[in-house]
């Protein structure tokens, strides 16, 4: 990775949006239920370039993002692989093959990872850095109008997965991106901050 083009905070500005961060924050509900209505480009770079202002301990820059244009080639063997690591695990075709249509149909994909430090707790670091820039991504998608469901499940599972979109093997898997346009509201419940607070003094 090159360090010659850094970008700089003070020189980069925020997309035009009329959603708060409250706004984004309470109506970011997983949800994978899309129309086919498959998101621009451009809002997709947005919301990549919104993920890489993460927090990042010692700047370390470490997630990797693969947008895996529908359609496409690369689309294909991730289905592909997707229906393998199921039907190996499970005998069941449909179960398989349902995996792998997800990974066909997604609106947009986007596969992230977060590469190894030179020690554990570097290694850890960087996983919560990427995992920040994932929720920054789906923030601003709510601001795009779009919706995301991240994903551990078994489309991020093959052992193939990460050379086969041009990864390293011993890189971390984040998750897996299915982002659209919400095609149904999705709810979701917490307990209250109230709950799980201790205010000391
Ligand atoms: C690290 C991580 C992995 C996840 N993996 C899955 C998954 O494999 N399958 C799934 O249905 N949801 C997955 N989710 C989504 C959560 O299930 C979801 O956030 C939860 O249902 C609460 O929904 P909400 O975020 O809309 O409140 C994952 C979320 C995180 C943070």
């Amino acid at each position: 990775m090159t360090t010659s083009n850094r970008l700089r905070s003070g020189n980069v500005s925020a997309p035009e949006t009329g959603v708060s961060v409250y706004e984004a924050i309470h109506n970011r509900r997983m949800n994978n239920d899309f129309s086919d209505a498959v998101p621009d480009r451009d809002a997709l770079r947005r919301m990549l370039d919104a993920a890489v202002w993460a927090p990042n301990h010692r700047l370390t820059n470490p997630w990797r993002f693969y947008v895996l244009e529908k359609g496409g080639e690369k689309r294909a063997q991730v289905a592909q692989l997707a229906y393998d690591n199921l039907f190996a695990r499970s005998g069941n075709h449909e179960h398989a093959d349902g995996s792998r249509q997800r990974v066909l149909d997604a609106p947009a994909l986007i596969y992230v990872y977060s590469v190894p430090g030179d020690s554990e707790e570097l290694t850890q670091e960087n996983y919560a850095a990427a995992c920040c820039a994932v929720q920054n991504l789906l923030l601003a998608a709510v601001a795009e109008g779009l919706a995301g469901d991240w994903s551990t499940g078994n489309t991020t599972r093959h052992p193939q997965l990460a050379e086969t979109l041009g990864g390293e093997s011993d890189w971390t898997m984040v998750g897996a991106l299915f982002i659209g346009q919400p095609s149904r509201p999705s709810a979701s419940v917490r307990a209250p901050a109230d709950e799980v607070t201790a205010w000391l003094s």
